[in-house]
């Protein structure tokens, strides 16, 4: 089940978050702040009450982070969550990503992205590819 982020939620995020990026986790603060400020656009995806993954996004379609607890990666939960975002977008999106990052590179590909340009040293140690995903005609 999808819903919106609740304040109960923060400790289990801060949980995936590490073991998702551990050299880089967003801060409390940060997921805080998308909480107040985008509440409409932090999504997580909860199994018997718990989240176990979680997405925030503008309302443009640009993905500011997602991540999925290693336990439940390759279900399809990464896949409902950006479906989430192109429900609202009308199947545009784009997202910055690591340029080691090669299973995010799958993942977005496999959604029908694809390289739109490179922002050198983006993340001061690395590039950003940046992957965008246009709407498909009926
Ligand atoms: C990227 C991530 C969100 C994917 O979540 P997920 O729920 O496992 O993804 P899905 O199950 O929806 O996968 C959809 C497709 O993406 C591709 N994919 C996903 N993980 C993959 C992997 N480890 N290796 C190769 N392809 C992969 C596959 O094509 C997969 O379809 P399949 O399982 O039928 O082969 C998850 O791996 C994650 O949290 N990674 C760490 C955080 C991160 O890197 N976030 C992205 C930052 S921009």
């Amino acid at each position: 089940m999808i819903r919106r982020f609740k304040w109960t939620d923060l400790d289990t995020i801060m949980e995936i978050e590490k073991e998702a990026f551990p050299k880089s986790p967003y801060s409390r603060f940060t997921f805080s702040y998308y909480a107040s400020a985008y509440r409409n656009n932090f999504l997580v995806y909860v199994v018997e009450n718990k989240p176990v993954a979680y997405i925030i996004f503008y309302s443009d379609g640009h993905i500011i982070s997602i991540a999925v607890k290693k336990a439940y990666r390759r279900r399809g939960i990464g896949t409902g969550l950006v479906d989430e975002v192109l429900k609202r977008t009308g199947g545009y999106a784009m997202v910055e990503v690591r340029a080691s990052n090669e299973v995010a590179k799958k993942f977005y590909r496999h959604l029908g992205f694809s390289l739109y340009t490179i922002i050198p040293n983006y993340y001061g140690d690395e590039d950003a590819l940046v992957m965008t995903r246009m709407p498909v005609p009926d």
